[in-house]
């Protein structure tokens, strides 16, 4: 008998028959012998076939991407050999369980890896299987893992906010409209107003949830559809929001790089990854104008940064990149900040928030401290022009027990494009949306 195995666990298998069952991810068929790399998504091992299994005809017609099973024995490779694992299958028995094309339908024409993005993401169901994006999938689910141990270790529950809504958060431009049963909604762009709703009743809680903004531009690092991971704190001040923050960043890479198997796919995919490491660089919006204007870099209308700009993506990055290292970037000006942000108790001018910088990607994180008293947040409201009555329940917690809280949205697919080192967040979602694209 042949034990089914899953090919993550083959080191556990050695001189054992066993009974293997995946793609055919790389294969070389010669005379007498033939060699099948096999994929199951866990793994991969090479399988030997030699004698009549190598010289059989659906052997000499077997294609890239077929499903097959295989039975054998699994054994160490002697010296001066390498395969996957240093292991090899040594097959007695196999057969096909879907032939997949050959001629001009092969995968390898489907999936050519220089072929025009575009051509790639139409077969984004078949890029998948390469072993970058796979890996960086690995890596995404290793990274929500870390997050959601990071949570419970800080006490913070998780909520499921809704992703139909009928309140904006950041900025009209960015909302996309939908027909609810004939009344006007929106696809959330942040669950943080619903958070902050959670917070006398569940305490501290986070969420992982699905945003959508409607982001015309094409950049490196915007999608129409990412993961956001938000979290909302009750009764803290600044200070905690930014040790909370690097606490966040550092231990999450860190539990990341904790396992072996994850540890070794960043590696593949960033060799010269450098974990982050506590305290960050603080740096006030201030002091970056400052920056900015001695490194010679303009502001959006071609001149020097004054107070009141915004640090838009190119001179964000600039920073970054020069830099080289996480920064926190605090005190932004209201006029450029969201109608909830708490004003600094020194300077009603700033407010207190932080964007999280990193290098090669900018802001992965954009938080702040929340308005809480009543007739501030209400003025707030107003001033971005909003509707006060739909968000009456928002309101009702500066009624009801307010308390001075903040908390911050995370951007998965951006601290994905740093640590797996992608040019582009679209390489760390499965299928990724941004304008014009959404399909598959
Ligand atoms: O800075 P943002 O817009 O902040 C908020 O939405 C707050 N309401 C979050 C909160 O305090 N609960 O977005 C937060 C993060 C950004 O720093 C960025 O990492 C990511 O979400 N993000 C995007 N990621 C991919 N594509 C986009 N279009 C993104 N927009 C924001
Ligand atoms: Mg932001």
């Amino acid at each position: 008998a042949a034990k089914k195995i899953k090919l993550r666990t083959i080191q556990d298998h050695l001189e054992t028959r066993v009974l293997v069952q995946g793609w055919i991810h790389r294969l070389r068929v010669q005379k007498g012998v033939a060699f099948i790399t096999l994929r199951d998504g866990t793994g991969f091992i090479q399988a030997v076939l030699s004698g009549d299994l190598a010289k059989a005809r659906q052997t000499q017609e077997l294609t890239l991407e077929s499903t097959v099973v295989i039975k054998g024995v699994i054994s160490k490779l002697p010296e001066g050999k390498t395969a996957p694992g240093g292991v090899e299958l040594k097959a007695d028995y196999y057969e096909i369980v879907g032939l997949a094309p050959s001629g001009d339908d092969a995968f390898t024409n489907k999936v050519q890896e220089n072929a025009d993005p575009s051509l790639l993401l139409d077969q984004r169901h078949l890029a998948l299987r390469g072993e970058s994006l796979s890996a960086v999938m690995k890596v995404r689910a290793a990274f929500l893992g870390a997050v959601r141990r990071f949570f419970a270790e800080e006490g913070l529950l998780e909520v499921t906010p809704p992703c139909m809504v009928q309140t904006q958060v950041e900025g009209g431009s960015t909302l996309f409209k939908m027909d609810y049963y004939g009344e006007e909604a929106y696809l959330t762009q942040s669950s943080q107003l619903y958070l902050e709703t959670c917070l006398p009743a569940l305490g501290d809680v986070y969420c992982v949830q699905e945003s959508f903004r409607a982001e015309k531009s094409h950049t490196r690092r915007h999608l129409s559809e990412y993961t956001h991971i938000e979290s909302e704190l009750a009764f803290i001040e600044f200070e905690d929001l930014l040790s909370h923050l690097e606490r966040l960043i550092t231990k999450t890479v860190q539990y990341v790089l904790e396992d072996p198997v994850t540890a070794a796919l960043v590696k593949q995919l960033n060799p010269n990854f450098q974990p982050p490491k506590m305290p960050f660089l603080r740096m006030e919006y201030i002091q970056a104008l400052d920056w900015l204007n001695e490194h010679g870099v303009l502001n959006e209308d071609g001149e020097k940064f004054k107070f009141g700009d915004d640090i838009a993506e190119a001179a964000e990055r600039k920073m970054t990149d020069t830099i080289n290292q996480p920064i926190l970037l605090i005190r932004f000006p209201v006029e450029i900040k969201s109608f909830y942000m708490q004003k600094c108790k020194d300077d009603p001018r700033v407010t207190e928030s932080v964007d999280v910088l990193i290098p090669n990607v900018g802001e992965i994180t954009g938080g702040s401290m929340r308005t809480y008293d009543h007739d501030e947040l209400l003025a707030g409201i107003k001033r971005e022009g909003l509707d006060a009555d739909a968000y009456y329940w928002f309101i009702d917690q500066r009624k009801y027990g307010t308390c001075p809280h903040g908390g911050y949205g995370l951007g998965t697919e951006r601290i994905l494009a740093w640590l797996c080192d992608r040019f582009t967040v679209r390489d760390c979602s499965l299928y990724p949306r941004f304008s014009g694209r959404c399909k598959p």
